[in-house]
């Protein structure tokens, strides 16, 4: 049997950011950064690490050109912190312009987790109360609920076939279909904007863990175009998949300069983005999907407070929006630090803010001015603070924004109609 070369269900994903970046084609995100207009929090403080195809998203948000942003969220438990930072890439995305999409996957926690539609519904509705805390518009569905996206895993299934499911997530003859069926409907979920709205660049922001349901996706979606267009030594070939011929035929005729041939038109004197957008209109015409491939970006997990994981599972190491304060207090006051062992060590040596999960906490969600994070650190390093005391500024920082987040999710709560 194939070894599974990643599994996105797994509780505890040991993955090896920089190793799976280079194994897996995924690029730095510092490497777009110069393409867009002004650089999220996020970005500049490298949470958000890696990218594929984010080019065609800064250039949309710079030239004001449609694009999707769509991430989801499986409802297998509350929200917590650990949660945010992907909705925070959400947001900022529709505010950059972008078309908002959300999609809560209580097919995947019925299928993979066993969990009754009630509570994927129950735990749905504060997933999204959340997301409207964080002053998110656009689209939101549960898959469960929504008969296009069925439609569209459908289609999408016919180009999955049982040995591409074993070779990306190790599935073997004895899983289940319904499991199958999850992941080509995130496939589905992944493409849906397109079909919702337009065809557009389309950004899905996720954890490094969700990566191999990107490029299953991104696959699927070359394989649903019923042309490919690449640029040759001195003309532009134009190739048909699957198109009708009336289709190869409509794509000769846009352009002066074009032969047909079996299976493929040859263009000269055109540029290959506007023979891009005219051959996606022919295809639309014709009844085809015209997807752009799907682009992401990939941030770093915040580690729980007990060190490992954020996790549900493990109680004392998340921070839910449901806690009452003195349990907030207490977690944060009993989290694992980078300080030393003594406080004369900690004064001669300074601690470690970067195996701090406190640290983490301010660097991700609790202090959003640079400058005050930069002092943070330079006080953590310089052994001027004692973690007591530091413990303490962020318990207090992280029950106000607790405080504020939980007036505006129930302010968001009349938004949510399912
Ligand atoms: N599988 C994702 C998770 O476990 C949830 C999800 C479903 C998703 N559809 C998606 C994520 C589409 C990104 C895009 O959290
Ligand atoms: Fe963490 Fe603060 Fe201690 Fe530094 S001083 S290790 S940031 S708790």
């Amino acid at each position: 049997m194939p070894e599974p070369q990643n599994n996105p269900w797994s509780s505890t994903p040991s993955l090896d950011i920089e190793k799976t970046f280079a194994d897996f084609g995924i690029d730095p995100i510092k490497s777009v950064l110069a393409d867009l207009p002004s650089v999220p929090y996020f970005m500049r403080r490298n949470i958000v690490v890696g990218h594929r195809d984010y080019r065609p998203i800064a250039s949309a948000i710079r030239n004001h050109t449609p694009f999707h942003i769509l991430t989801g969220f499986m409802p297998s438990g509350h929200p917590h912190l650990g949660h945010l930072m992907v909705m925070k890439e959400v947001v900022w995305h529709v505010q950059q312009g972008g078309n908002g999409y959300v999609t809560i996957a209580d097919r995947e926690a019925h299928a993979v987790r066993d969990l009754s539609w009630e509570k994927c519904r129950e735990y749905g509705r504060e997933y999204l109360a959340c997301l409207y805390a964080l002053g998110f518009e656009g689209t939101t569905y549960f898959q469960s609920k929504n008969e296009r996206l069925k439609d569209l895993a459908f289609e999408a299934a016919m180009k999955v076939n049982f040995s591409d499911l074993s070779a990306i997530y190790g599935f073997s003859p004895e899983t289940d279909i319904a499991h199958a069926d999850s992941v080509i409907t995130q496939v589905a979920d992944i493409l849906y904007p397109q079909i919702d709205r337009e065809p557009a660049p389309t950004l899905v922001p996720v954890g490094v863990d969700q990566d191999p349901h990107i490029r299953l996706t991104r696959g699927v979606a070359h394989k649903m175009r019923m042309f490919t267009v690449e640029e040759r030594d001195g003309y532009i070939s134009v190739r048909s998949k699957n198109a009708p011929e009336a289709a190869l035929e409509a794509v000769k005729k846009a352009f002066p300069h074009a032969k047909k041939y079996e299976g493929h038109v040859d263009i000269r004197d055109a540029q290959c983005v506007d023979v891009s957008a005219k051959v996606r209109e022919i295809e639309r015409a014709h009844g085809g999907y015209a997807f752009y491939t799907p682009s992401s970006t990939y941030h770093i997990f915040m580690p729980g407070l007990t060190g490992g994981k954020m996790s549900s599972s493990v109680p004392e190491s998340i921070i839910s929006f449901y806690e009452p304060e003195a349990v907030v207090r207490k977690k944060v006051m009993s989290g694992i630090t980078g300080g030393r062992v003594t406080l004369e060590e900690q004064k001669r040596l300074g601690g470690e803010p970067d195996k701090c999960s406190l640290y983490l906490l301010n660097l991700f969600h609790m202090v959003t001015d640079d400058a005050e994070l930069a002092e943070i650190r330079r006080k953590c390093t310089g052994g001027e603070i004692t973690c007591g005391q530091c413990k303490k500024e962020t318990a207090e920082r992280v029950v106000t924004f607790l405080k504020d987040f939980k007036e505006k999710m129930d302010a968001a709560s009349d938004r949510i109609e399912v």
